[in-house]
Order: structure tokens, then C-alpha cells, then sequence
């Protein structure tokens, strides 16, 4: 049986795609923050939820991704996937406990420092993969590296973009040094989910009024990761840009000196 761990699986997109991979026969592990909403995520799989299990951690800082990844190399020796569906979406300026920008901390460097620490478990699967859910940042060679790491101060119009390329530098490099791993990076568009809760009062108004004409449902926005996962013939390492169409795929092809800076960054932050 496959298994696949999701962070941000108790909520929104996450939540959705551990649905459509359970009704496929597969096992999940959802993990979120929020103690509560994770059981209640349990309780809504039904019977299904006998292939799922939840885990409590704050990707908010290196020691809950140590502390994150410990748990789960305890208890599971392989992963065959492993989709980031971790987000924050705020504008303010606020800082976690290593000194970084939550936008940061969670939307990319999580996901490179918790993958890391799991590279031994998703090596023991047949054909391992590892999907990053973001906005629509199609993969173009123009990230900014000035502002890496710090983004000090945050400024979400111009700093979104670089932290969201990110991942797919990570997604680059995973393709470049880990054979037989599928890597890949899918705009989740623009589903109604919890991820609006940190946003100002007007911008929720707006997307109350608004959002039946542009929302994507969250079938639709957890259809790329949800076939990314099931299948297997596809290049890595990958863009998908529109929801819902898994045959419109993008190669990510950036340049390598971006990338390579970007990784040592994120590996002398982490320690990973
Ligand atoms: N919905 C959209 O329109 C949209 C647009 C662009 C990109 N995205 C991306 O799509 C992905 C899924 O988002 P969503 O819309 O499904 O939002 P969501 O329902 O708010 O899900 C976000 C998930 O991230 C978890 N999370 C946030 N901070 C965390 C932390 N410090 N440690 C551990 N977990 C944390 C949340 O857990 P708790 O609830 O327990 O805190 C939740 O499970 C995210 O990567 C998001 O950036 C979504």
C-alpha cells in the first residue's frame, strides 16, 4: 500500500487530495498544526480513516520540522510521497522564532528542510516523489536573490515571487541529484480555505462577493497533486500552472548558479 504524507492534510487542498488518494486504496498521514482540526479531518475520512493517522508539528521553525521529521522516520521506513500543502498567507510584517518571515519559513523553507530529513524514507520507495503546492509563479530564471533570506522588511507584492521560486529551485535540484525521484510544483489557483484567515477584513469581503465568479473548487485545485501522485510518466522535474489540467505541464528549467545559491541558503539556515 502506498503512502503518502501531507502537510497541511488537515485542511483545504491538502485535506481534499488525502480524500481522493484514500478512495484510491492509499494510506495518508495529515499533518497540520491545529490538534482539533486534525481530528476532525479524522473524522470526516469515515471508514477510511482506518489508512489515516495525523500528526501535530509547527513547520514554522527548524526545531518543529526536526521534531516533525523524528516522529514520522520513527514510525513509517518508507514514504512514496510526500506533498507540501503547508501555507500562510499574510502580508504583515511578523517574524518566527529563527528570525524569518512566516511566507518564508513555511510556503519554502520547510519544504526543503523537512524533505531533506525524509530523503532516507522516500529513497526506500520504488518511484518516490514530492509535490509543492503555491500560487501561479510560472518557473523563469529572474529570482531576485537580494532579499534571500530575510525579506526584512516583508513586502508580500514584491517578495511573494522569490520565496514561491523557491520551490521550484528545490524541486530543480531534487530532480538533478536524487535519481528516480519525481519532483514537482503545482499552483493550487484559487480555492476558499482556511488559508484567507490571516488576511485583512476587506480582502475576505472582497473574496466573499467576488469568489463565486474566479474560485476554483477544491476538487479541482487538489487534481494536479492528486494525479502527480498517481501517476508516474511524468518528467521531472515539473510545473503545473492551471488547475485541474494535468496534461498542460511546464519543464522547470532555471539557472543552475540561482539554484545552487538558493540551496546552500536554505541548508546553512536548516543545518540539513
Ligand atoms: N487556497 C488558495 O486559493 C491558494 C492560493 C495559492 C496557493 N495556495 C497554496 O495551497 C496550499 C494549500 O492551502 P489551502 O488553500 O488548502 O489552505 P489551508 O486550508 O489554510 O491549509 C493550509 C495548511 O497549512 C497548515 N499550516 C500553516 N502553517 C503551518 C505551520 N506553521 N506548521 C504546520 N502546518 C501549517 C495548516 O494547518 P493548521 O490549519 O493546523 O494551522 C493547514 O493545514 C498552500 O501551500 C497554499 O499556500 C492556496
Amino acid at each position: 500500500m502506498h503512502t503518502t504524507l501531507m502537510t497541511g492534510g488537515n485542511s483545504g487542498i491538502g485535506l481534499q487530495a488525502a480524500r481522493d488518494l484514500l478512495a484510491h486504496g492509499h494510506r495518508v498521514i495529515l499533518l497540520g498544526r491545529d490538534q482539533r482540526k486534525g481530528g476532525q479531518a479524522l473524522a470526516s475520512l469515515g471508514d477510511a480513516a482506518e489508512r489515516a493517522s495525523f500528526i501535530s508539528a509547527d513547520l514554522s521553525t527548524h526545531e518543529g520540522v526536526r521534531q516533525a521529521a523524528k516522529q514520522i522516520l520513527g514510525e513509517h521506513d518508507r514514504l512514496d510521497a510526500l506533498l507540501h500543502s503547508t501555507g500562510v498567507f499574510t502580508s504583515k510584517e511578523m517574524r518566527t522564532a529563527d528570525g524569518l518571515h512566516p511566507f518564508f519559513a513555511v510556503n519554502y523553507l520547510s519544504r526543503y528542510h523537512l524533505t531533506e530529513l525524509l530523503l532516507p524514507a522516500l529513497r526506500a520507495a520504488e518511484r518516490p516523489r514530492v509535490v509543492m503546492m503555491t500560487a501561479s509563479v510560472p518557473p523563469s530564471a529572474d529570482a531576485n536573490l537580494d532579499r534571500f533570506p530575510g525579506f526584512e522588511p516583508f513586502d508580500f507584492a514584491r517578495d511573494r515571487k522569490p520565496i514561491q521560486l523557491g520551490n521550484h529551485h528545490y524541486a530543480a535540484h531534487l530532480a538533478q541529484t536524487e535519481p528516480g525521484l519525481l519532483a514537482g510544483v503545482i499552483n493550487a489557483g484559487a480555492a476558499k480555505t482556511d488559508i484567507l484567515r490571516m488576511t485583512p477584513w476587506y480582502f475576505r469581503a472582497m473574496a466573499k462577493v467576488t469568489g463565486p465568479l474566479f474560485f476554483n473548487s477544491l476538487q479541482e485545485s487538489a487534481r494536479n497533486p492528486v494525479q502527480a501522485i498517481l501517476n508516474d510518466d511524468w518528467p521531472t522535474a515539473t510545473y503545473w500552472g492551471k488547475p485541474a489540467d494535468f496534461d498542460r505541464r511546464t519543464p522547470i528549467t532555471l539557472t543552475e548558479s540561482t539554484t545552487q545559491r538558493i540551496m546552500s541558503i536554505s541548508q546553512s539556515l536548516a543545518g540539513a
